[in-house]
């Protein structure tokens, strides 16, 4: 996998991500993910790899009307696209969360969705995602699709997201850790997966 490479994807998505916006049935899905995490109303929220924001409406429907939230995508393209969002966040920032431009402890929540294959070194952006975490603070990977399903959809798809591969969650439990989270949620069904970590 290459970083390059595969930001120079997203980047050429970005204007039609989207073109085929998620169905009302997953927007349930989601939001029954986002309930599962028991957000505060006023909890700091990260969108990590948000691409064209379109968890936006649902953060913005667990939070408090004035509690601003975060938004992070190394793709340039997509962070353009989710500006264009209503129940904006913070501006989107472009960066990388293998090395967060954040200072440490700042965060309640991060939330990955759909961004956990795509990146290089999973194991600094997890110690990356740990340290701007506050204590108790939760980690949420999580996909609309199982660990299986996922990794045969990229791998028919090709091209450079052809070996972007989401790990069992046996590998995830030793990812967490080795960078300090301790697992709280893990779930890895036809239709989900979620894995959700804890900074204690
Ligand atoms: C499959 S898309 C999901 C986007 C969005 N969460 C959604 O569900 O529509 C994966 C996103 O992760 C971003 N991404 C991949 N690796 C990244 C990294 N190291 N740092 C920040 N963003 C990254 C890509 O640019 C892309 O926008």
């Amino acid at each position: 996998m290459n970083d390059f490479e595969t930001k120079n994807y997203f980047n050429q998505l970005a204007e039609k991500w989207d073109q085929h916006p998620i169905e009302p049935d997953k927007d349930d899905q989601l939001l029954q993910i986002l309930n599962r995490l028991q957000i505060q109303s006023n909890a700091r929220i990260l969108d990590a790899g948000c691409g064209t924001g379109r968890l936006f409406h649902l953060i913005r429907a667990v939070i408090a009307k004035n509690t601003p939230f975060y938004a992070m995508d190394y793709a340039f393209l997509m962070t353009q696209q989710a500006k264009k969002k209503k129940a904006q966040p913070i501006y989107p920032i472009c960066g990388d969360v293998q090395r967060l431009p954040i200072k440490d402890n700042q965060f309640n929540i991060i939330l990955a969705f759909g961004l956990f294959p795509h990146i290089q070194e999973p194991k600094s952006a997890l110690i990356e995602f740990r340290r701007i975490l506050k204590k108790n603070g939760k980690l949420a990977i999580f996909h609309l699709k199982g660990s299986r399903s996922l990794n045969q959809f990229h791998h028919q798809l090709g091209g450079v997201v052809r070996d972007h591969f989401l790990p069992s969650l046996k590998e995830m439990h030793i990812l967490f850790h080795e960078a300090g989270l301790k697992v709280d949620i893990s779930e890895d069904l036809p239709d989900k997966f979620l894995c959700v970590g804890i900074k204690e």
